[in-house]
């Protein structure tokens, strides 16, 4: 899509979107009264906290999840033991670790996450992972279902030795694998020649790497327990020099190296912080979502709590952000660990309608462009096509408090002299 030399289109975008973005940001600093804006704070929570009933509702209409809910549940049959009134209490006392999925036949998230459940129990099954995966029909069972506290679904629940404990990976099958094994005492998956290293890069799209001379003493120690505490990202540890090349080219020779690698564009990216648990665990909060994260009903709640309260939101037809991902990327390069770039598809009615309600604009079937700042709770919507038309010369970006507006072509031009 993009020849060599940078379109002027994408020059164009690209300025744009550096003007709004540096708009926004001097609106936060000239705006810092964070109690201003109550009313809207209250809007973005209950985007969050989407009403169950609601969702049912709207869930009851779709014939497309029907259909695929069919599908996965005969997938995950084969492999997920099936819990009912009767056998649940004996699977949870009988076993150290039972992971399980609570869900209802109705519920489209629950649909969504079955086949990804299945594909990790297969997975955790032949890794030899000490831990039984169950699924429990919440509707049907309804005494199993109030014995495990099962209230919303899906609900994800590992019970070690009998006792219950709360979920708190990703919802992809390969984050399932990763929390389930960090839990169940591995938490680092240790790589010692060229060809494991090879075939780990089949299977981990973004992991961590650790090189360490030795896996021992106060540093290796801090990346074990970073390890632990993170509930996402699969960590890996080398000692051989010629095998971190594998997993991260450019590490420099030396004894101690941290960094992550993610599948994107911009793919590597070191540690430059000391050992210390705290440190190696924000720097993971800042950097393990890509450059620009696609918004699913799975992922949400963590990009909304995720540290990067800047957040800038594009609701787009996904043919059309196919074209647009590539310029886009360069743009969140240079803003990256400052602010959020999210995408949704406009045409996913539960995911980006309640934010263009936000905005008024529930109807809307062409390209938006809002702004969160999370930290004021000020929204922003850019009220122009990205596609640039010479003629038109009007920007308005709506905040929550007050409206500003501002003609960024006359900015561009002024820059530009
Ligand atoms: C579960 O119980 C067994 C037997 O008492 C014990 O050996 C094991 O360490 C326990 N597992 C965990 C993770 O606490």
């Amino acid at each position: 899509m993009l020849s060599r030399k940078p379109s002027p289109q994408f020059l164009y975008f690209t300025l744009t979107l550096f003007l709004l973005l540096a708009f926004i940001i001097a609106i936060k600093a000239s705006e810092p009264n964070p109690n201003e804006d109550d009313e809207d704070l209250e809007g973005f929570e209950e985007l969050m906290a989407l009403d169950e009933e609601e969702e049912k509702r709207e869930q009851e209409g779709s014939p497309s999840v029907r259909s695929s809910e069919a599908e996965v549940l005969t997938r995950a049959q084969r492999i997920v033991l099936e819990l009912n009134n009767d056998n649940t209490k004996r699977v949870i006392d009988g076993n150290e670790f039972v992971l399980i999925l609570g869900y209802a036949p109705w519920c489209a998230r629950s649909a969504e996450l079955m086949p990804q459940f299945a594909e990790a129990a297969t997975a955790l099954e032949e890794l030899g992972t000490p831990l039984l995966m169950a699924k429990l029909d919440a509707d049907r069972y309804p005494k199993a279902a109030s014995l495990l506290e099962i209230k919303g679904f899906p609900t994800l629940l590992l019970f070690v030795n009998g006792t219950s404990q709360v979920y708190t990976g990703g919802f992809s099958a390969e984050e399932i694998v990763i929390w389930a094994r960090k839990k169940t005492g591995v938490p680092v998956i240790r790589i010692s020649s060229v060809s494991e290293a090879q075939e780990f890069l089949k299977n981990y799209h973004t992991f961590v790497t650790g090189l360490f001379e030795k896996f021992e003493g106060p540093d290796y120690e801090e990346f074990v327990k970073a390890a632990i505490s993170d509930n996402e990202v699969q960590f890996v540890e080398v000692s051989d020099i010629d095998v971190a090349k594998v997993l991260f080219p450019d590490i420099k020779d030396t004894n101690h190296f941290i960094g992550i690698v993610k599948n994107e564009p911009e793919r590597y990216t070191p540690y430059g912080g000391a050992f210390k648990i705290d440190q190696i665990l924000q720097f993971l909060e800042f950097n393990k979502f890509p450059l620009v994260s696609k918004l699913t009903e799975l992922n949400s709640a963590r990009v909304y709590s995720s540290p990067l309260k800047l957040q800038v939101f594009f609701f787009m037809e996904v043919d059309a952000f196919k074209n647009f991902l590539e310029p886009l990327q360069e743009v969140a390069r240079k803003f990256k660990s400052k602010i959020m770039f999210i995408y949704i598809d406009i045409s996913d009615e539960n995911l980006a309608k309640p934010f263009l309600t936000l905005f008024g604009l529930e109807e809307a079937e062409n390209t938006v462009v809002t702004a969160f700042d999370n930290r004021i709770s000020s929204k922003f919507l850019l009220e122009s096509d990205l596609t640039p038309d010479p003629h038109q010369h009007r920007r308005v970006l709506h905040t929550a408090p007050g409206w500003y507006s501002l003609s960024l072509l006359q900015i561009t031009a002024n820059t530009r002299q």
